[in-house]
């Protein structure tokens, strides 16, 4: 029983909305715990993962109330950035959605995903600095590998939002997609992504973002790989002319 999300299992993905339109679905506790168990699913049995925000708003960052009551404890327990790096390392890949603001803590969560597309209502943020604290859940690393550090300082430090076209012509979304067409768009994506090989998918996944240990970690990946069934024949398949 979810209160804070909306969950849609599928055999080849979970679909997660994130749902309190009434806070522009800001993070909360509950709604941090609720993605751990998404998570706790995922990595179970690894499906891809759809990320997107109810009611034309992706989510408006981290719940300024229950921020504004946490001290140095909580930070160091890192409540949101432990939930984004659980995000980042699932075992197969991530697609956000984004319609709407996603602004701080809303913003790092898109970030952690593999891949964002957006509605041209989009916009990135974050203004953590106004409120006193920093994006301590992943922008001041994330947002730097995706967009550079000249960008990426513009956003932390003077307040620049990325709209849908920034966001798309710095690369930070593979796409700028009307809102009523997003999710079929995304799925477009992940059916796209449910073709390949899902052991070459994760093995890929995880090299890629290997911190690192190439050329070892990719040779280690590949000759897992080119042990599997799965891959003799998707060549066989290939050789004797079949595309998918
Ligand atoms: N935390 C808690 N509540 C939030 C919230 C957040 N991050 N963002 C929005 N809300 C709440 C508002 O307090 C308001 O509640 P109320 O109806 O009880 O007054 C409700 O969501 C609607 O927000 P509102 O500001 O009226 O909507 P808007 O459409 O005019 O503006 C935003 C949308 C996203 C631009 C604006 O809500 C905003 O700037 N939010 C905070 C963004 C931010 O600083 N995030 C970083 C947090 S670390």
């Amino acid at each position: 029983m979810t209160t804070t999300l909306q969950v849609e299992e599928r055999d080849d993905r979970v679909v997660v909305t994130l749902s309190r339109p009434e806070a522009r679905n800001a993070i909360n506790a509950a709604m941090v715990r609720e993605l751990h168990d998404v998570c706790a699913l995922l990595e179970e049995r690894p499906r891809l993962l759809l990320l997107t925000g109810d009611s034309g708003t992706f989510a408006a960052g981290a719940d300024i109330a229950e921020l504004r009551e946490r001290g140095r404890e909580q930070a160091l327990q890192g409540i949101n950035s432990r939930v984004f790096d659980r995000i980042a390392r699932l075992p197969l890949p991530t697609v956000a959605a984004v319609d709407g603001y996603a602004l701080g803590g809303g913003a790092e969560l898109a970030y952690a995903c593999d891949v964002r597309l957006a509605s041209p209502s989009a916009v990135f943020g974050n203004p953590e600095p106004g409120l006193g604290i920093l994006a301590a859940a992943g922008a001041c690393w994330r947002l730097r590998e995706l967009v550079g550090a000249s960008v990426a300082k513009q956003v932390l430090l003077a307040g620049r939002r990325l709209d849908a076209d920034d966001a798309f012509r710095l690369g930070l979304v593979a796409e700028v997609v009307p809102a009523g067409d997003l999710l079929k768009r995304a799925h477009a994506l992940l059916d796209r992504m449910a073709r390949s090989g899902p052991l070459a998918l994760r093995l890929t996944k995880l090299v890629a973002d290997a911190p690192g240990g190439h050329p070892v970690t990719d040779d280690l990946a590949q000759a897992i790989l080119f042990e599997s069934d799965d891959k003799r024949s998707r060549m066989d398949a290939f050789l004797a002319g079949e595309r998918r």
